[in-house]
């Protein structure tokens, strides 16, 4: 099938239809960090699906992306408007660095963002927390980041593109501030039911914020109609559940469902170099791997990531099928994540006790069934043990999307491999040829496992290709595209003349959305 949606076909996109606007991007978390290592500054990119989607968009289409500097070296790499040029190799895009006290950090992002709407929008069980002085901190560094946005647009028609939970006032104050900016959301993780939002105490303010958006994407069909739903019970508001418009204080904003992906080619082109196969090599070596079979998870240290669940399927596998005692190894790659809090910290020494537990069940003097690996590792080294894997686990209790499942996919070059994967994760409506479980049942996770050793090797073959073929087409270029052409059937009104600085030419009075519009 002819691919649509390439990062050329993306990049040319942007540049004709959004001639002439700043692309500014927005999210908590940078791209790239600066970090101390060995007495060097090292530049990293961060674990999570949000930042490693968006980064090949931004390359592709340049602009602007505003986020925390978390890194301990970041200062030290900013020019004096806080800028740096990303990636480092070959700068393609600029990253505008904003700085948060210790307080702010503890508030905003591990208070209100993590204890309290991380939890709230995932259907994991894990009580939510909210603090009035979270909330408040939450509110004022929303400010800083519009701000910081309104000074880098400098009074000139932009399109911000707002990322996740973290910004839900920044819209509101964005756009209370200047009439020349287009704002829309991407919204990545799911959106609860509206009784489970009730909870929120500030539901109504929280609400109104998104509600300033032109565009508010969420992964999948039904996490908007949760969000429309909620909205309607919650403000007075014009909702239209079918055409998925809110009309509001005469604004209108469009709520619509965006499956994100990941640069399918990219990936796929790593996964054939050599510094891959140098990996494979290594970890065979490390892990003593040769003549095992191999089953691999890799995520952030998560509760909703169903990590002890995938290792109590492990345990009633070998109950129900000993023979696979001393010939199966299991590693758990858990990149450590929001360890300041106590449902993390509690999560780990779960991960920690049922690791030893099992190992001391079924292990031998000379064989350990699982390895549990906390660190974070390079993407050609986690690609290279995607390769070497006999099936991969998503277990997620509740995901928006997670792309760890299509990187698994796009890693096997060789056609092989098998999916075992959580139907509670938005992916499962895509990789329908994934062994699809529900991650709360042990026992059918414990079945996968064995449905996934013993699947025949055509079969494998069948399903991988067609997972492939999905990752393929539905990749974050196409993502990223049809966002934008959805922007542009969006009835706005026009921009006031801009006038460019530097004696640049003024401006047609014409929104860039109605010129994208035309062209869709
Ligand atoms: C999820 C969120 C992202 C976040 C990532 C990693 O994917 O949707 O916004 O960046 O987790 O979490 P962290 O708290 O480390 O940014």
């Amino acid at each position: 099938m002819l691919k649509v949606w390439t990062r050329e076909v993306l990049s040319e996109y942007v540049r004709t239809k959004l001639d002439g606007y700043r692309l500014i991007v927005v999210s908590n978390r940078e791209p790239f960090q600066h970090v101390r290592r060995n007495g060097r500054i090292e530049c990293v990119q961060p674990a999570g699906g949000m930042t490693a989607a968006l980064d090949p968009v931004m390359r592709a289409c340049s602009g602007l992306w505003i986020a925390h500097g978390s890194g301990d070296a970041d200062r030290a790499a900013v020019d004096a408007f806080d800028h740096v040029s990303v990636p480092e190799q070959n700068p393609a895009y600029t990253l505008r660095r904003v700085w948060l006290s210790k307080q702010e950090e503890e508030k905003y992002y591990a208070g209100l963002a993590n204890q309290g709407l991380w939890p709230l929008c995932h259907v994991a069980f894990t009580k939510p927390v909210f603090e009035p002085g979270h909330w408040k901190t939450y509110r004022s560094v929303n400010q800083r980041f519009a701000d910081a946005v309104l000074e880098e647009a400098a009074g000139q028609p932009a399109f911000v593109f707002i990322q996740d939970y973290h910004f839900a006032l920044l819209p509101r104050m964005l756009r209370e501030a200047s009439s020349n900016l287009v704002v829309a959301q991407f919204w990545h993780i799911p959106w609860p039911n509206r009784e489970v939002f009730r909870a929120f105490p500030w539901g109504e303010e929280l609400l109104d914020g998104l509600l300033a958006n032109d565009l508010l994407g969420f992964h999948l069909p039904h996490h908007c109609r949760n969000f429309l739903e909620t909205v309607d019970a919650t403000l007075e508001a014009r909702v239209d559940i079918t055409s998925g418009e809110v009309c509001r204080g005469g604004h209108s904003s469009l709520v619509r469902p965006f499956p994100i992906g990941i640069d399918f080619d990219d990936h796929s082109e790593i996964a054939e170099s050599q510094s891959v196969s140098d990996y494979m090599e290594r970890w065979c070596r490390d892990l003593k791997l040769d003549g095992h079979l191999l089953g691999v998870g890799i995520d952030r240290l998560d509760y909703t990531k169903g990590i002890p669940e995938r290792l109590r399927y492990l345990d009633r596998f070998f109950e129900l099928n000993p023979k696979y005692r001393g010939k199966l190894l299991f590693i758990q790659i858990a990149v450590p994540s929001r360890s300041t809090l106590p449902a993390y910290r509690q999560l780990e020494a779960e991960v920690e006790s049922l690791t030893a537990k099992i190992n001391l069940r079924w292990g031998n003097a000379f064989w350990q069934p699982v390895m549990l690996l906390k660190q974070h590792y390079s993407q050609p080294e986690m690609i290279a043990l995607h390769r070497l894997a006999d099936f991969c686990v998503v277990a997620s209790l509740h995901d928006g999307m997670n792309l760890v499942a299509k990187e698994f996919v796009a890693s096997r070059v060789d056609e092989d491999g098998v999916l075992v994967l959580s139907k509670f994760a938005g992916a499962a409506r895509e990789l329908k040829d994934a062994v699809m479980i529900n991650p709360f049942s042990i026992e059918e996770g414990a079945r996968a496992y064995l449905e996934a050793l013993t699947m025949h090797p055509d079969e494998r073959r069948r399903r991988m290709l067609k997972m492939r073929e999905m990752v393929d087409q539905n990749n974050v270029f196409r993502w990223a595209g049809k966002f934008l052409s959805d922007l542009g059937k969006i009835d706005f009104p026009e921009f006031e003349a801009p006038q460019f600085a530097g004696g640049r030419q003024s401006h047609p009075r014409v929104s860039p959305l109605r010129r994208l519009a035309a062209a869709v």
